[in-house]
């Protein structure tokens, strides 16, 4: 089944996702690429693990997902994301038995190992969200990049470092064929937490139901008379920044949209909190009373973080220097 990011609560748990096999053992795998892997992996165990897979490729998504419901691994889900966000914001601490990566992209060139996926912070995540007993899988033909990891293992502390064979199924992947085609041999390690630190979730909530909530990012003001904006410029707006969080939020509010329906405009606008990005409208409504709604919409199923509400701050923020009175900030 594929979720949307909107689908999970964040943490989430098996026995909400699996409701049928919540006693299953749980696994993770990351990048699943065309999804050749769980099936023949699956087939090793008794009865299939619940699996959940995330991959940022949306065409991989789709053909993985044909794949599984072909091989009945209906206690499965797939989602589009990043794999550091789902990891951290919906995976509950101790709630796994094996995070897999077969054939990672290496980023072979210099200056572009901060985009590799297997570095320090991530064991220390893995390590927190992974069960006692439990391991990071990893199989690559690339050298380096095996090395690297490695090296981040032991620099993150929380991990000891295994070699052994790879898992059967790691050789049946697309790139697992396509390098052994080139005559290219594999690395394999299982890295095995020594600790769980406790890695926290970030404050990421779902949208709520009723969607009239008040804990939906909003604020009431009233506009000038006048208002009746002709141009918007695209502008930025930033925030969130802490020592464990340096980057923090950006919020880029891109354009304005006059409702034609109803007393109103919407702002979209995009967010990005490391690498979760969303792109959300913000509606602004009019009310009885003659006052205005700032509130993010539900289209498009957002979630709600510091970003967003963010986001919702600086339109409010915007129609302030365009003369608005402030009554109310909700978010
Ligand atoms: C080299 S391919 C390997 C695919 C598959 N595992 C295989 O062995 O055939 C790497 C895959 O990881 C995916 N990917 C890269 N970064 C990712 C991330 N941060 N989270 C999830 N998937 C990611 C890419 O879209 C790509 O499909």
């Amino acid at each position: 089944m594929i979720y949307r990011l909107s689908d999970f609560h964040f943490p989430d748990w098996a026995a909400r996702l699996y409701p049928h096999t919540p006693e299953r053992p749980w696994v993770l795998e990351v990048g699943f690429g065309d999804g050749r892997f769980w099936p023949h992996y699956a087939a090793t165990f008794p009865a299939a693990p619940n699996y959940l897979g995330v991959e940022i490729s949306g065409v991989s998504l789709l053909k993985a997902e044909r794949r599984l419901r072909k091989a009945g691994l209906t206690n499965a889900v797939l989602t589009r994301l990043p794999a550091t966000p789902l990891i951290r914001e919906v995976v509950p601490a101790g709630g796994l038995d094996a995070i897999i990566v077969n054939f990672p992209d290496p980023w072979p060139k210099a200056g572009h190992q901060e985009h590799r996926l297997l570095r320090a912070p991530f064991f220390r995540l893995a390590a927190s969200r992974l069960k006692a007993g439990g391991a990071v899988l990893l199989t690559t033909d690339h050298e380096e990049y095996f090395a690297f990891a490695c090296a981040e293992a032991a620099a993150s502390g929380v991990m000891r470092v295994d070699l052994t064979a790879p898992p059967p199924a790691a050789l049946e992947t697309k790139y697992a064929l396509k390098w052994r085609d080139l005559g290219l041999g594999v690395h394999h390690a299982r890295f095995i937490p020594t600790e769980h630190p406790a890695v926290p979730h970030g404050t990421v909530t779902r949208y709520p139901d009723p969607e009239d909530s008040p804990a939906v990012p909003h604020a009431i003001l009233t506009l000038p008379d006048t208002f009746g904006p002709t141009e918007f410029r695209k502008h930025t707006a930033r925030g969130g920044q802490s020592r464990e969080n340096p980057a923090g939020w950006t919020a880029v509010l891109l354009d304005l949209y006059r409702s034609l329906k109803q007393d109103g405009w919407v702002v979209l606008a995009h967010v990005v909190e490391g690498e979760l990005t969303q792109e959300v409208l913000i509606g602004i409504t009019g009310r009885e009373d003659g006052t205005h709604l700032v509130r993010l919409a539900s289209f498009g199923g957002p979630i709600i973080t510091p970003g967003v509400k963010g986001a919702v701050g600086a339109v409010t923020d915007w129609l302030e220097e365009q003369g608005a009175q402030v009554r109310h900030r909700g978010y």
